[in-house]
């Protein structure tokens, strides 16, 4: 049998998404192996989730480097001395540039807390109230040039409740990330992604976009 695909993630803060990623791959549900978690913040939780799990972490500081571009060099070393073929961003707080998208071309995954192309950038929840939508939810998508506009693989609903706040809308939305991020990095695992254009389709029957 063929070798795991190995994956490398970025990431900024808490990891939670790592972590659902992490657990989907321990319980067999993913054949993958996640061979590296970067981050530019040295206090990010995701760093401690990674070694209790015995995966290579790194803190990796965005402020030694003179422009994104020579950062973003250091990322493609790094990633690709572990094997990586498959990078994932999960809550990393960095605009990337075309030297890392270069280095891994449609194997950059973003997971963003709204229902793209609505509220891109930062505090996606906070503009979805501000807005006053009815519906938000994630998405999962494709990195390209822009900020959070790559071609879509998947995405879930979530209601906007009258009583949310930020914090309560983002706790829903975080549930249905940690459900459609593994997923989708399954589908890519398992070769079952088609992207033509913009558009992504999944040539897998056990797909299921519900909850
Ligand atoms: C997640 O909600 C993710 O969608 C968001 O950061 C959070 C990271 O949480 N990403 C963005 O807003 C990117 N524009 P986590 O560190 O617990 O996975």
């Amino acid at each position: 049998m063929a070798e795991p695909l190995k994956i490398g993630v970025l990431a900024s803060g808490n990891g939670s998404n790592l972590q659902a990623i992490i657990d989907r791959i321990e319980a067999g549900g993913i054949r993958a192996q996640i061979a590296c978690v970067i981050t530019n913040n040295a206090d990010a939780f995701a760093l401690e989730r990674a070694k209790r799990h015995g995966i290579p972490a790194l803190f990796l500081d965005h402020r030694l480097f003179a422009s994104r571009e020579e950062y973003d060099a250091a990322l493609v070393e790094k990633l690709r001395g572990h094997g990586v073929r498959l990078v994932l961003l999960a809550g990393f707080m960095r605009i990337i540039t075309p030297v890392l998208l270069n280095a891994f071309p449609l194997s950059i995954m973003n997971i963003h807390p709204a229902l793209l192309p609505a509220f891109p950038g930062l505090h996606a929840q906070r503009q979805a109230l501000q807005y006053g939508v009815k519906v938000s939810g994630c998405t999962v998508h494709f990195v390209d040039e822009g900020t959070d506009t790559g071609p879509i693989i998947m995405q879930a609903a979530v209601a906007v409740l009258d009583d949310d706040t930020e914090e309560t809308l983002a706790s829903r939305i975080r549930r249905e990330e940690h459900r459609i991020y593994p997923e989708a990095v399954r589908l890519f695992v398992e070769n079952s992604l088609k992207v033509v254009g913009r558009r992504v389709t999944i040539t897998d029957d056990t797909v299921s976009t519900r909850s």
